[in-house]
């Protein structure tokens, strides 16, 4: 949408409704509510795929046979380890930072110790890709035992990602219907069209700078609280009703004080994000499982007041994996990172996109200050 500014020029803010680049990757269907990776709709992925599946669909364009399959999990599994190094500068962190800084200081160093540092090729993005959809799980667990006094768990060779992620983090094996409903979130938050870290991670590369580059780029554009980070808020919103009979008011106080209410609202979607009606489910699953529900049903009071009033806005898929997340005993402002460790595939699925077919992204800005002004003499001002 071009609007006029207050200097009568025309700016599309916010870039909507820009075509910016060419996707196999991803089609986000924002009319209709649908979210397709490489030809697959999401609901058949949830229900019958896993997150490498997943990855292998992003990066090569189609399901693998089984030997594929085998080989790409095998390739992930045995990656996840991180250097020495990294692990003291993760450990070196202050325990106040935020998880999203500490990853997207860990990446960034990671690409100080890749093998493939210092080449741009395909078949070596394709090997950052993977070596960092591997690595970065372990960055985040690794922060969260040592911020917590904990002694690291490192990474095992076997089990796919979800369940040596939660065992990492907590250091037990996972339940399997838990480890199953976090690979669905894996699934669901791999890939999504040009969205803002998406953008920011091709407009790095776009200058043919490196994987770790882009993808740090990236992170730091999913932090922010109108992308990833609202995760995070819905959960603080969700403790600060804390009964399902308050969520009407503390809802209501906040769209009077004009607050935006975290986990609603799409650039694209107009209508339900087809993530949030699955992990809808989920979260009622994992409510009973754990004897939690509490936290999907004020999650539904949330809905069905912003239903009554601002029936435009539908919840995103940061409004139900953040009980998810929280029913399953992960600290809150994870939430975030674990957005980001799923994202990996997709973030580099689209940077192979970009270096296959680059050209420097480099818009222009329309100049609003004042014309032509005289220089003054700084003992004249
Ligand atoms: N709660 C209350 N009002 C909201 C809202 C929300 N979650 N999302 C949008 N609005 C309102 C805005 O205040 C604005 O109202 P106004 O025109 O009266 O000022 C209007 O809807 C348009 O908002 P705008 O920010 O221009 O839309 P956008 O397309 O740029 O924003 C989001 C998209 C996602 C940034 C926005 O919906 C939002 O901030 N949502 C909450 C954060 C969130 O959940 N982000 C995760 C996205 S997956």
């Amino acid at each position: 949408m071009s609007s006029v500014t207050s200097d009568n020029s025309h700016v599309n803010s916010g870039l909507e409704g820009v075509v910016a680049a060419a996707t196999k990757t991803s089609l986000v269907d924002g009319k209709n509510g649908r979210l397709v990776y490489r030809g697959y709709d999401i609901d058949d992925l949830a229900d019958h795929s896993t997150y490498e599946e997943v990855a292998y669909l992003v990066w090569y364009g189609k399901l693998p046979t089984a030997k594929q399959l085998a080989e790409l999990e095998h390739s992930l599994a045995i990656q996840r380890e991180v250097p020495k190094e990294i692990e003291r500068l993760i450990g070196e962190a202050p325990d106040t930072a935020h998880p999203m800084d500490v990853l997207r200081t860990a990446v960034s160093a990671l690409g100080m110790y890749d093998p493939d540092a210092r080449d741009n090729s395909l078949e070596a993005n394709l090997r950052k890709a993977i070596r960092l959809t591997a690595q970065v799980p372990t960055v985040v667990a690794f922060f969260e035992r040592l911020r917590s006094g904990k002694q690291v768990v490192h990474p095992k060779q076997s089990g796919n990602l979800a369940q040596n992620f939660l065992y990492m983090l907590f250091g037990t094996e996972p339940d399997p219907e838990v480890a199953r409903i976090f690979d669905v979130c894996l699934i669901l938050h791999t890939e999504h069209g040009l969205n803002a870290s998406t953008f920011s991670a091709r407009v790095t590369a776009s200058t043919l700078s490196d994987m770790h580059s882009a993808i740090t780029s990236a992170i730091g554009t999913l932090k922010g609280p109108l992308h990833g980070g609202a995760n995070e808020q819905v959960m603080d919103t969700l403790l600060e009703i804390g009964e399902a009979d308050r969520a009407q008011d503390v809802i209501n106080q906040k769209l009077k004080n004009r607050e935006r209410v975290m986990g609603f609202g799409h650039r694209v979607y107009k209508t339900e994000d087809p993530r949030a009606t699955i992990l809808r489910r989920h979260s009622e699953a994992l409510g009973r499982q754990t004897d939690q529900l509490k936290w999907y049903e004020i999650s539904r009071e949330v809905e069905k007041t912003m239903r009554e009033d601002k029936p435009d806005l539908y919840p995103n898929v940061d409004f139900y994996s953040a009980s998810v997340y929280y029913m399953m005993g992960i600290p809150i402002d994870q939430f975030t990172p674990i957005f980001a460790i799923s994202r990996m595939a997709g973030w580099t699925a689209q940077l192979l996109e970009q270096y296959a077919n680059n050209r420097l992204i480099r818009p222009e800005s329309e100049y609003v200050g004042p014309p032509s002004l005289k220089y003054v003499p700084i003992d004249k001002r």
